[in-house]
């Protein structure tokens, strides 16, 4: 697989050399039947480690607006949100893509307004490709034209809800599964890198991806596309909302936090937390000027046999 080693990239945070993932490599994997991993990510903690598990690219999702900030849907975050969240993840980030979702009204007026709000997430956050939502196929020739990787997302597109009328599988008779294929045929030849394929029969996603000339990653979208993706917080069960039926819970990170909270809770009421050893000291001779003798003894014993 020609996967190109950056000079610059600096290594893993081990100091390891690690082998960044490109567009190109993406396309590679497609072309040597290699399935693609991907995850939403949007903050440094957990881009790492979904960096350091392997993930082949990550993408910083409007879908933050609902499972980090609690938005009801994706449509209210902003550019300089989005911005805030991309530059986290690529400080944590070193071997995967880093995608920056486009947000609601960052790209549906002018196509120089559009490529200006792109070129921000390049040039401030440290992208290295944007996602918008539909067949804006004039708009992907401009970004590509200016050098900026785009993934394109068809299908059950969040940002159209109102439109589509609450989040419902798209492309479900033949006249609009063929629709589908010529904008995804279209995107491609616009110069988009990648397609994300949402919420589609099995049967559509399988039948794009086999004439695509580009990889497709399903979410909703069966098993046939060339990777598939997930948001972070659905995977680990960090959402409060019964999952959508392509979901699979790999984790339970809820019952975690709240068991370690709880049990936190419980050791500062009763003063199990924080022990001795969990204390800085002053030397003997400074504890000794600080705190009269006989007022200090009986307290210091008390703690350290806890
Ligand atoms: O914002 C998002 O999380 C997405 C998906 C493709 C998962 O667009």
């Amino acid at each position: 697989m020609s996967l190109t080693n950056f000079p610059g990239a600096g290594g893993s945070h081990t100091g390891n050399p690690v082998t960044k993932v490109t567009m190109p490599a993406l396309a590679e994997m497609k072309r040597q039947g290699k399935p693609i991993t991907a995850l939403t990510a949007y903050d440094y903690a957990t881009s790492r480690i979904v960096d350091e598990a392997g993930i082949d690219m990550v993408l910083v999702g409007d879908s933050l607006a609902m499972v980090v900030l609690g938005h009801e849907n994706t449509l209210a975050v902003t550019v300089d949100e989005m911005l805030h969240h991309t530059r986290a993840v690529r400080r944590a980030v070193r071997r995967a893509l880093v995608v920056a979702d486009m947000p609601f009204g960052s790209y549906h007026g002018t196509i120089a307004d559009g490529l200006a709000n792109a070129v921000r997430f390049v040039k401030e956050a440290g992208a290295e490709a944007v996602k918008i939502e539909g067949p804006r196929v004039e708009l992907v020739r401009a970004l590509t034209d200016a050098e900026i990787p785009v993934v394109g997302h068809l299908g059950l597109t969040p940002q159209s809800v109102h439109r589509m009328g609450g989040y419902r599988v798209q492309a479900r008779t033949a006249d609009t599964a063929e629709k589908l294929k010529t904008d995804a045929l279209t995107l491609a030849e616009a110069g988009a890198g990648v397609l994300v394929l949402e919420g589609v029969p099995r049967e559509v996603a399988a039948a794009i991806t086999a004439e695509l000339p580009i990889p497709t990653i399903g979410i909703g979208a069966g098993p046939d596309c060339d990777g598939q993706i997930l948001v972070f917080h659905d995977l680990v069960n960090l959402t409060f909302a019964p999952p959508a039926k392509f979901v699979r819970r790999y984790g339970d990170a809820a019952a975690l936090i709240r068991e370690a909270v709880a049990h936190y809770r419980e050791d500062v009421e009763h003063r199990a937390f924080p022990s001795d050893e969990e204390s800085y000291h002053l030397p003997e001779a400074a504890r000794a000027a600080l705190v009269p003798k006989a007022e200090a003894a009986p307290r210091l014993r008390t703690i350290r046999k806890a």
